[in-house]
């Protein structure tokens, strides 16, 4: 650079007759083409550009409704950070971890939950429209959008009426083993999180289904969630875990204290949305149902 410009200066003072005026003119020039060629700052690399730690709530849903989604989809990462430090904690020697995840490696069960409390969240959303016209199904608190949006999911007027925050957690005589998952904000939406793609990655449904037997209510990361929280932080070495009932349900999605009557033999009142639900696998048919 400093060399072609001396060039170009020279070739200037020796085409240009020795008047100081003209020569003071190109100088001038010359220095202007050097401010503007000077290197541009370097634009510093972001690794991240894209993503996002915001709770992906859309334009859909009212000041109310997001609000409160926000702070249910906070009680899930909440929840879950809890049950994550726990198995860092105690890994696989944990009464509980034995009890929801049997003989699984426990790094797997860190990682959904590390995914749950920290991963990314722009790829996924929750709307508050009813775009696919489901939230008229008795006792439907939210579902997910299946092949009308793989990374969506649905949250109903229902589920503002009903779910609860994670402070209550043991309050209004709620056991684990007894209560619904869907009693509690916080519970219901780590389930709807697993159950999309980007954050499940197909695996929730393993991951549920390689639970021990008790309680044998699926699924197992919400419920263990909840049962460590209650015992770790809501009710320090106590906890309520309670006892299952006597007779348990094959079928277990928290239909119970919740949502009574949020059977699929309740749903033909909409025919169109029960034909779609239909075509989905057994397992995302219950996960849709409650
Ligand atoms: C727990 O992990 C150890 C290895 O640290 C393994 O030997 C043992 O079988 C595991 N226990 C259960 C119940 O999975
Ligand atoms: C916002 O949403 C809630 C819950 O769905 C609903 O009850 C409320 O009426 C809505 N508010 C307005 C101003 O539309
Ligand atoms: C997908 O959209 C169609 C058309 O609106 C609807 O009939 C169907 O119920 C939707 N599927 C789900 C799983 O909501």
């Amino acid at each position: 650079m400093k060399g072609s410009i001396s060039t170009v200066l020279l070739a200037l003072l020796s085409s240009t007759p020795a008047s100081a005026g003209p020569v003071q003119r190109r100088q001038e020039t010359i220095t202007q083409t050097v401010t503007a060629s000077a290197p541009p700052a370097p634009t510093p690399w972001a690794w991240n550009a894209g993503g996002s730690q915001t709770w992906p709530i859309h334009e859909s849903c009212n000041a109310t409704e997001r609000a409160l989604l926000k702070k249910g989809l906070d009680d899930a990462a909440a929840l879950a950070a809890q049950a994550k430090n726990h198995v860092l904690r105690f890994g696989n020697s944990s009464d509980m971890f034995q009890k929801y995840f049997g003989t699984a490696p426990s790094a797997e069960v860190v990682g959904w939950y590390d995914k749950i409390a920290n991963g990314d969240r722009s790829r996924f959303k929750f709307r508050c429209d009813d775009v696919d016209g489901n939230c008229v199904l008795p006792g439907w608190g939210g579902h997910w959008r299946g092949e009308n949006g793989t990374d969506e999911t649905v949250i109903c007027p229902l589920s503002y009426t009903t779910r609860h925050p994670l402070e209550g957690l043991c309050g209004y005589g709620y056991t684990v083993a007894r209560g619904a998952l869907s009693f509690y904000f916080g519970s219901d939406l780590i389930h709807r999180l697993l159950h999309m793609p980007s954050v499940g990655e197909g695996a929730a449904e393993h991951f549920a289904d390689s639970a021990s037997s008790w309680p044998s209510k699926k699924p197992a990361e919400a419920y263990f969630a909840l049962d460590v929280y209650a015992f770790d932080v809501a009710m320090p070495n106590e906890g309520c875990t309670g006892k299952p009932a006597e007779k348990e349900e094959g079928d277990s999605h928290g239909h119970g204290s919740v949502a009574p009557t949020a059977k699929t033999s309740s749903a033909p009142t909409a025919t169109s949305a029960a034909a779609a639900v239909s075509r989905l696998s057994v397992h995302r048919r219950k996960m849709l149902s409650y």
